[in-house]
């Protein structure tokens, strides 16, 4: 990393709870840290809790297509692509600057083929329709401005229409006791599940060897179809 000496290092590495199925037993991740005031160009807490879920899970994850969603410094993403997913980057269309600081981050850590799409949340666009079927979408910190909520679930209810059994893994960051999906979630049809951190090694205040999550309250949802869409064939 000599040409990047402010970047930071995430190191991922198994331990004795992880389930078992071989895979990697280390992993690094390197994230160039950047001095911009636009959301997307650092990591958040949330990034290495729902990065630590993929890692735990890496496994499962091998050969499934994954989108992410929000991405940023993309470090889920980039978890996933060296675990072995297929991977495709996403941050909002109208942010260039995020979307390119997603390639450098693959660049860094010798990703070539990870594409990277510009998919703003809600706008059902060219680049969002060509998606291929997807597994699993990641979003970390996408949950932190209530105007956008039903957008990502518009976003999400329209890759559950292409693959009913997608699962949405994201994390959020606790920020007001105000704030709440419930009633978004049954007008899509969708239900969530909490994941207890400790499940996944993931309650601690130092992860991957840097300082988040800190004292930040994360948690990790799935969020899945509440009951399946009915198929012309079903009827
Ligand atoms: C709080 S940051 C989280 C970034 C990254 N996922 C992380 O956890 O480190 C929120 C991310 O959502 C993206 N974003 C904000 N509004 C968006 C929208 N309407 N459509 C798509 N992405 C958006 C931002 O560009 C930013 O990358």
């Amino acid at each position: 990393m000599s040409g990047l000496p402010s970047a930071k290092r995430f190191v991922f590495a198994e331990t004795s709870e992880a389930p078992p199925g071989g895979g990697a037993r280390r992993l690094e991740v390197f994230v160039p840290e950047v001095l911009d005031p636009q959301y997307g160009m650092y990591i958040w807490p949330c990034a290495v809790v729902l990065a630590q879920y993929v890692w735990f899970y890496r496994n499962a994850i091998r050969g499934k297509t994954i989108l992410e969603i929000g991405a940023g410094a993309s470090l889920p993403g980039i978890v996933a692509a060296k675990c072995g997913a297929r991977v495709i980057l996403s941050d909002g269309a109208e942010t260039p600057n995020c979307l390119d600081n997603c390639r450098l981050n693959c660049q860094i850590n010798n990703l070539e083929d990870v594409p990277v799409v510009g998919l703003t949340w809600g706008q059902i666009s060219p680049d969002l329709v060509l998606l291929p079927q997807i597994d699993i979408i990641l979003g970390s910190d996408v949950f932190y401005e209530p105007k956008d909520f039903e957008d990502i679930l518009i976003t999400i209810f329209y890759l559950m229409q292409k693959n009913p059994h997608v699962l949405f893994w994201t994390t959020y960051q606790e920020r007001s006791a105000d704030w709440s999906i419930e009633a978004l979630l049954y007008k899509w049809n969708l239900k969530c599940v909490h994941i207890p951190l400790k499940t996944f090694n993931a309650n601690e205040q130092h992860l991957a060897g840097s300082s988040l999550p800190g004292s930040h309250t994360v948690h990790m949802m799935i969020i899945t179809l509440r009951t399946s869409i009915p198929s012309a064939t079903n009827s």
